[in-house]
């Protein structure tokens, strides 16, 4: 599927209300895997995981106390498509900001990710710039292909794959 208009694709930022909708939308058209740090138990989206995702979400973005990383949800038209996330990291003076895209598996290939990856790009220039990376496993050539398509260097090694791009 081709031709998604740029001019349709919104990042939104999240709160409570757009969390539970996104959560819907991670049962929905995601892995775990692809949209929250492994946890234990058995596969698939099992009530302790919608718990963890809800309650990951909050613990990182929404409650002040806690929060780290800035998230949003990606709509098309009124449609929540998939999240985005970014974590600055701070190593002494330089700054790494970790990225986190997903989007639902009926939305993909449709130029959703690139778009969403180059905005967050142009997001984390304009907050001071620093390396941006994001991490994926050897078999998500999906990811990797993203990574490459917006200028990033993916190394690939024994644990998984590694993409930068300094900005
Ligand atoms: C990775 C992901 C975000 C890509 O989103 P998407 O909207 O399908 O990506 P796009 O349609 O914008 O495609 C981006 C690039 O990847 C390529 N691509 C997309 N799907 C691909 C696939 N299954 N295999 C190989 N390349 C693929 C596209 O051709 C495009 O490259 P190009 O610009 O050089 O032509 C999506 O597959 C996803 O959510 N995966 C699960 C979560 C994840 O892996 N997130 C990334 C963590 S770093």
């Amino acid at each position: 599927m081709s031709g998604t208009p740029d001019s349709e694709i919104v990042l939104t930022p999240l709160d409570e209300e757009a969390l539970v909708r996104l959560l819907d939308v991670a049962v929905e058209g995601a892995d775990p895997l692809e949209v929250l740090p492994p946890m234990d138990g058995p596969p698939g989206w099992t009530p302790e995981r919608r718990e963890a995702f809800l309650v990951f979400h909050r613990r990182v973005s929404l409650d002040p106390e806690t929060a780290t990383t800035t998230a949003w949800t990606i709509q098309v038209g009124s449609t929540i498509v998939g999240g985005a996330r970014l974590h600055p990291v701070h190593r002494g003076k330089s700054v790494e900001i970790e990225a986190q895209v997903w989007v639902a598996r009926w939305a993909r290939g449709r130029g959703i990710g690139k778009w969403v990856t180059e905005t967050l790009i142009d997001a984390a220039r304009e907050g001071g710039g620093g390396r941006y990376v994001a991490s994926t496993t050897t078999d998500n050539k999906a990811a990797q292909r993203l990574m490459k398509s917006v200028g990033a260097n993916v190394d690939l090694h024994d644990g998984g794959v590694d993409s930068h791009l300094e900005i």
